[in-house]
């Protein structure tokens, strides 16, 4: 009104995005100049629970200062998980007490590969250092909770751990040798799902997340495991005939299963890739659909949340224009128009499930994204568009 702006809300969190919706009505380049804001009144709420952006720091690190900044961006855009993929085959990145060779040798890699797998290689060592400290990730989860925003830890098994097994080699089936991957792609070297020892490790290091992380969930990815050495390997051959395993994709389940009962009883919900719906979902568990939003839609026709990032509308390591004006992607097309655009709720989900699919998320994969302003250039504006997706009910949108 003429007489100021009053901002109200049911929650801390509502007030907060008020202010964000004034901030992002004040131009830019505003300082220092009289503005004027036309009196309105605006009642407005998000559309999903779940507003999230992911980060891979394992391919290429993105140091502190940086992923703040990002923190700040989602937060303008009442975006409120942050999914922090810690681990993978390139690199280990968050300090665990418990085995700290993990953040020396597990974070490091001899070289990269040049391109799309070329069979060249820079020759550059990558990774010395690269690495949270728990002392700044708990700065890190502080100064996102002052946003409102809950930081999501992915320590992603029993696939995408080369950093893991070429530290500790008796993880693996093998026992090796095992090298922290200079190439990208899905490994066939994962964790042995027979080793008891294996286990004690994943618990261990999940304990040492758990204590870090507040947050409700806990994501142990269960992507792209190549489960080759699985069925020549003894300690699994032995596991699935003890458990009445009758193929690989059941004895991920048993893991995964085995997994989620550890995070229950530690008061935490188990949130994974949609692979882990294969050889049957764990009981508490919730689904992230990457691969289409078929395996969200399996999820919550059983009852199960569900998370929707299919790769055709929220993969941002794709090209978000004519590839021959953009840095090197992994590939794809994937332009703002597009972004904003996605339906997460596919029309033939019945009215009583609409509730399960508990929310939407980007994902930037960070092979092809080696530095900080490059991510940024992959992130904005399209992660607008899909902050939009997760906030605004469809018939308020305008592109
Ligand atoms: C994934 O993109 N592998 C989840
Ligand atoms: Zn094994």
């Amino acid at each position: 009104s003429e007489n100021g702006i009053e901002i109200a809300g049911a929650s801390n969190a509502g007030i907060f995005y008020g202010v964000q919706t004034l901030r992002k009505s004040i131009p830019a380049m505003a300082e220092g100049m009289n503005i004027e804001l036309p009196a309105a009144s605006i009642n407005d709420y998000p559309r999903f629970p779940y507003r999230g952006m992911h980060l891979d720091v394992s391919r290429h690190f993105f140091p502190v200062d940086s992923v703040k900044k990002f923190i700040d961006i989602l937060a303008l855009h009442n975006m409120n998980r942050f999914h922090w993929h810690l681990t993978d085959d390139q690199g280990w990145r968050i300090e665990i007490k418990k085995y700290p060779e993990l953040t020396q040798i597990g974070a490091q890699r001899k070289e990269t590969v040049i391109g799309r797998n070329s069979g060249k290689y820079d020759g550059k060592p990558y990774g010395e250092g690269m690495f949270y400290t728990q002392d700044e990730i708990r700065d890190v989860i502080a100064y996102a909770q002052e946003r409102f925003i809950t930081i999501i830890p992915e320590i992603d098994l029993p696939g995408h751990q080369l950093a893991a097994i070429t530290t500790y080699p008796d993880l693996g089936c093998t026992g090796g040798p095992y090298e922290v991957w200079t190439q990208w792609g899905v490994s066939d070297d994962v964790i042995c799902a027979g080793n008891e020892k294996a286990m004690t490790f994943l618990e261990d290091v999940l304990g040492e997340v758990i204590n870090l992380f507040p947050s409700e969930y806990i994501h142990i990815g269960g992507d792209e495991a190549g489960k080759a050495s699985w069925p020549t390997c003894k300690l699994c051959q032995a596991r699935m005939k003890k458990e009445g395993l009758k193929d690989v994709n059941e004895l991920q389940s048993y893991l995964i299963h085995r997994i989620e009962v550890f995070l229950n009883g530690h008061n935490r919900k188990l949130l994974g890739w949609d692979e882990i719906l294969e050889g049957g979902l764990a009981p508490n568990a919730t689904v992230m659909s990457w691969r289409g939003t078929e395996g969200g839609m399996k999820a919550v026709e059983s009852g199960h949340k569900a998370i929707m990032t299919p790769g055709e509308f929220c993969y941002f390591d794709s090209y978000q224009d004519a590839p021959d004006s953009q840095p090197e992607a992994i590939g794809g097309y994937l332009p703002l128009s597009k972004v904003y655009s996605f339906n997460p709720v596919p029309d033939t989900l019945s009215a009583e499930k609409v509730g399960l699919v508990y929310g939407v998320q980007a994902n930037l994969f960070t092979e092809y994204i080696p530095t900080p302003e490059h991510a940024e250039m992959m992130i904005y504006p399209r992660v607008l568009a899909l902050a939009e997706v997760a906030w605004s009910a469809p018939s308020k949108k305008n592109y």
